[in-house]
């Protein structure tokens, strides 16, 4: 077990993904990283990286979406470090385009599911054990659509505007109480896997268009570190020629 505690990241994909840059983030910075991911080849080759350069990291196939899973998860982090969970960070998602007109309920549901229920339920697992310990921080991944509801994007949108409100209230129920909460608004595509569907997206965006994910990172790790006397509850990040 690391010496700096544990850090829980759900919503862990490909090396090229912000779940997976997270953990490796965190996993330099001297954490025991929890990685969380439905696919177990991708969380295995994160640990396998953060391992290859010394750090501590386990791989715990997790739906988010399924509360049992994520009780599980977090129970895993109590065996490895009781009292010891410093960062649990919220990233799954699930952005998909279509037009309501189009949209059977299963669709608009099950994007709430990933995106907003499943980060009810791994911030409630994280403030149940960090409220205890009066210490910790939980960050919750946001997108454009977390602010604004525009089609073809509306189930994302909602689900991402109700998983803002899961922080806003975690943050004024539990930062009294020692738990720092904040909410990253991603204003902008990220050059990851993700977009390279997207190709002439991508183009149109130009150098320096989309946000980097060590760039992130760094973000995220600063809010983990920023002292109690003055915490963000919200960022927001954009690439400098990003309009908005
Ligand atoms: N990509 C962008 O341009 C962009 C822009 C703005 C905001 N964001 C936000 O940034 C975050 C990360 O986006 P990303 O594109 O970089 O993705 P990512 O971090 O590479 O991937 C997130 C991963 O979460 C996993 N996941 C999805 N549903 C899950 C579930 N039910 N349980 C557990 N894991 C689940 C998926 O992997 P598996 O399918 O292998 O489980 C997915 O690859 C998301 O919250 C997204 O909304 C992204």
């Amino acid at each position: 077990m690391s010496e700096g505690g544990v850090a829980v990241v759900i919503g862990v994909g490909p090396e090229r993904g912000l779940g997976a840059r997270l953990c490796e983030r965190f996993g330099r910075e001297g954490l025991h990283v929890l990685a969380a991911g439905r696919t177990a080849t991708r969380i295995e080759a994160v640990v396998a990286r953060i391992r290859a350069t010394g750090g501590a990291a386990t791989a715990v196939a997790t739906d988010a979406t399924r509360e049992a899973d994520v009780v599980r998860l977090f129970e895993r982090a109590d065996a490895m470090a009781p009292g010891r969970l410093e960062l649990v960070a919220f990233n799954a998602g699930n952005n998909a385009m279509k037009d309501f007109l189009e949209m059977d309920a299963a669709f608009f549901e099950d994007t709430w599911r990933v995106a907003c229920f499943a980060g009810f339920l791994a911030g409630r697992e994280a403030a149940r054990r960090m409220v205890a310990q009066e210490r910790g921080t939980v960050l919750f991944t946001g997108a454009s659509a977390s602010l604004r509801g525009r089609p073809p994007f509306g189930a994302f949108a909602a689900a991402k505007a109700g998983l803002r409100s899961v922080a806003q209230t975690m943050a004024r129920a539990y930062g009294p109480r020692g738990v720092h909460v904040a909410h990253v608004v991603i204003d902008g595509g990220i050059a990851g896997e993700k977009l390279e569907r997207f190709a002439e997206f991508v183009r149109a965006k130009g150098e320096g268009g989309l946000l980097d994910l060590d760039a992130i990172a760094d973000a995220f790790w600063l809010l983990h570190r920023q002292p109690r006397s003055a915490w963000t509850h919200e960022l927001d990040l954009r690439p400098f020629k990003e309009p908005f």
